[in-house]
């Protein structure tokens, strides 16, 4: 009967005005879950093994950092890729991945500031003054707070027009970031190069006569 084929069939998961087969969305959102909690798991398990190399406050520093980017530019490649490729299943995972980064971005802050710097308000302001990689690194930490304390559905609903023009501060944050990981490199500079490439193109995919000549090529590839 139509009916009860209606009453057991995966619910579509609303996405604004478009919808996508549940289980899918499920699927992919339990992995990004597992995926992004790897590198805590991993840091905690060679922390406990003491594998964090002779130098552990570096180690995390670093490894935290690291991640807390990756994560950021794979948030901000979801768009994109719902628009360029039609894979419609990474608007689902924009919000997880974006509170990931900034769950790593915290735990880098943390170490730098607590272990590192023992809490020590004077020598962290000394910091701060002085080394301009921690200054970018703090300007993107900020810009990342509004962003993550207004992700949820009520603050979309609150915020109405204005919450898209605020989650546009994302690229101000990933560019701050990456100038952080430019500034603070000593030598070889391919690895944060790399990461300012990802964010310049996604940046770049966003502006309106690349949306449209996209729009219209995948409009004439659909067509022939
Ligand atoms: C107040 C804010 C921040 C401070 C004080 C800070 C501090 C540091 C320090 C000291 C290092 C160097 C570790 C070392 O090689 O000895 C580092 C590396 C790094 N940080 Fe930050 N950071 C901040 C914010 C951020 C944020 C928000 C991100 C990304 C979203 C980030 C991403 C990175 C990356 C990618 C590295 C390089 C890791 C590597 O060398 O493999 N940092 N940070």
């Amino acid at each position: 009967m139509p009916v009860q084929r209606l009453a057991t069939a995966p619910q579509p998961v609303p996405l604004g005005r478009e919808t996508l087969p549940a289980r899918r969305g499920q699927w992919a959102r339990a992995l990004t879950h597992l995926a992004s909690l790897v590198p805590l798991a991993l840091l905690i398990w060679d922390g406990a093994q003491g594998q964090l190399t002779v130098n552990p406050i570096q180690e995390i520093t670093q490894r935290t950092g690291k991640t807390a980017l990756a994560l950021l530019v794979l948030s901000l490649a979801c768009t994109p890729a719902n628009r360029v490729l039609g894979l419609r299943v990474a608007l689902l995972l924009r919000r997880p991945l974006g509170l990931y980064a900034f769950l790593y971005a915290s735990l880098h802050l943390l170490t730098f500031f607590v272990l590192d710097y023992g809490l020590d308000v004077e020598l962290i302001w000394g910091a701060v003054a002085e080394k301009r990689y921690v200054l970018a690194g703090l300007g993107a930490f900020v810009l990342l707070v509004p962003l993550a304390l207004t992700s949820t559905r009520g603050w979309m609903r609150r915020l109405g027009r204005r919450w898209k023009p605020l989650h546009r501060l994302v690229y101000l944050a990933a560019s701050l970031a990456v100038l952080h990981y430019v500034w603070l490199v000593k030598a070889d500079i391919r690895e944060p190069l790399l990461y300012g490439a990802a964010v310049a193109v996604l940046l770049g995919l966003r502006l309106p006569p690349v949306r449209r000549a996209l729009a219209s090529l995948r409009l004439a590839l659909s067509a022939s």
